[in-house]
């Protein structure tokens, strides 16, 4: 065996047991009680926990988007995610007018591969669905690509699929074997209700969460779900932040359709009080974090397990860029930077006991593996699966500040949120990429991830 962690609790999705893990050649080959090898590295995990490194299904690295390009490079947020415990990103390929669906894929690949710092996926995003785009769905997901997203807002970005668009994609990925993933907000609503505000003068942050408040979001979640419903296609909702279009996705799951909902970290810390704060632009982000009775909901939904997955959304720009929303809420990029804050922010939940360690595991590792179809490749603790483990240290207190992370974000919208316990070590495929605050790996280091769905 190259590396032996021993002494260490393991916790995966469904056990908390005490075992030494033997990894081999970036695999983890044995789990037993006791493990030994002279010429294995020792990894003494005694008195820490032993995780499956998250994944990210969410992310936007280095994306062209509101007038600039997300601030983090490929680099700088693989980097982040290894020191937050994330060993699999998963970001967006947005199509090109004119360009196929292995074409998206293969240019984000083509930036991504010599920088990733941990292993990365593509969804790709539809923006211009022709005949020839339906027809090329079954050679992506043989290509290892077998999800889709689309956006229902961004209209004046030229991103936005109309019902037709949504309805065309979700039957072609159903008889494909793929998932589609939806943005939902209703863009109509956006546009006048912002166009009223403007002319009003009202142009603070706050105007952009009432520009697109809970009933907007909540409208989209339930148009989707209808037709998903129609077509019994499978269909994730990202970024879920309203309590409505959350009581809906129970609704469908409880008929027994294939409907999963993401939420992020976000939502379940700050409410749309943040807007209000003078520095309230620099949380913006789409949609917009909602009220108390939303966010309740939310952490009723992990409960509930109607919430599948916790993702980031990580699109940060820098303060600059936030600036120029200063007097216009309208020229803020939207988005937020988070890949590193995570796993940590869940964790120290589970250890602070607002839930348990295997429910975090759960969705932020094991499921978006399921869904997303890189299980059990990833996402949990297994014999023969990738050795991407997190060693945790439940006793360390951390602050959060831009000081201590690892993106090249300037500034963070969790500074000053006090964890409860805090990744110690990430290995990403046998390789320590991270330990105690220091980040070792090295860009190219992550490979591709060619994914198959069941
Ligand atoms: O505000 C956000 N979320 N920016 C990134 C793009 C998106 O809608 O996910
Ligand atoms: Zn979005
Ligand atoms: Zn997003």
């Amino acid at each position: 065996m190259d590396v032996i962690i021993k002494n260490g609790i393991i916790i995966t999705a469904l056990e908390t047991y005490k075992a030494d893990i033997g990894i081999k050649n970036g695999k983890i080959v044995t789990i037993a009680s006791k493990l030994d090898d002279s010429s294995a590295e020792i990894i003494d995990a005694s008195g820490k926990y032993v995780l499956p490194g998250a994944i990210d299904g969410h992310t936007h690295l280095q994306m062209p988007f509101g007038g600039t390009v997300s601030s983090d490079s490929y680099e700088a947020g693989t980097r982040a995610a290894a020191c937050g415990g994330t060993t699999t990103v998963f970001d967006f390929a947005i199509q090109q007018k004119g360009h196929g669906l292995i074409q998206t894929a293969k240019e984000r690949d083509a930036l991504c591969a010599p920088q990733a710092c941990v292993d990365y996926a593509f969804h790709v995003v539809i923006t211009d669905l022709r005949p020839e785009i339906l027809d090329e769905f079954q050679d992506s997901v043989n290509f290892g690509v077998p999800s889709f997203k689309v956006f229902m807002v961004y209209k004046k970005e030229g991103l936005m699929a109309d019902d037709g668009m949504l309805y065309s994609v979700l039957k072609k990925s159903k008889e494909v074997g793929a998932i589609l993933a939806v943005h939902a907000e209703n863009p109509d609503l956006i546009d006048i209700r912002t166009e009223k505000f403007l002319k009003e003068g009202k142009t603070s942050a706050w105007y952009h969460y009432l520009s697109r408040p809970e009933f907007v979001e909540a409208e989209a979640d339930k148009r989707a779900i209808h037709w998903a419903k129609q077509l019994d296609a499978p269909l994730y909702i990202v970024h879920l932040a309203n309590k409505e279009g959350m009581e809906e996705v129970k609704k469908a799951r409880d008929e027994g359709y294939e409907i999963y909902a993401e939420t992020c970290p976000q939502y379940l810390y700050f409410t749309n009080e943040v807007f209000k704060r003078e520095d309230g632009r620099n949380f913006v982000c789409s949609p917009p974090m909602k009220g108390q009775e939303s966010q309740d909901a939310l952490w009723k939904g992990i409960k509930t397990g109607d919430i599948a997955t916790i993702a980031t959304d990580h699109c940060p720009f820098q303060s600059y860029e936030k600036d120029w929303g200063k007097d216009d809420f309208t020229k803020i990029p939207n988005g937020c930077a988070g890949i590193e804050n995570m796993y940590p922010y869940m964790l120290s939940e589970a250890n602070k006991g607002r839930l348990s360690f295997n429910k975090v595991v759960e969705i932020c590792s094991t499921n978006p593996a399921k869904i997303y179809g890189c299980a059990p490749q990833k996402g949990s603790i297994t014999i023969g699966g990738d050795a991407d483990i997190v060693i945790y240290d439940p006793t360390k207190e951390f602050t959060i500040s831009q000081n201590n992370m690892h993106s090249d974000s300037d500034h963070t919208i969790w500074e000053g949120v006090k964890l409860k316990g805090y990744p110690f070590m990430t290995f990403s495929r046998g390789k320590l990429v991270y330990k105690d605050g220091e980040f070792l790996g090295k860009p190219g280091w992550g490979k591709f991830l060619r994914r198959k769905r069941k």
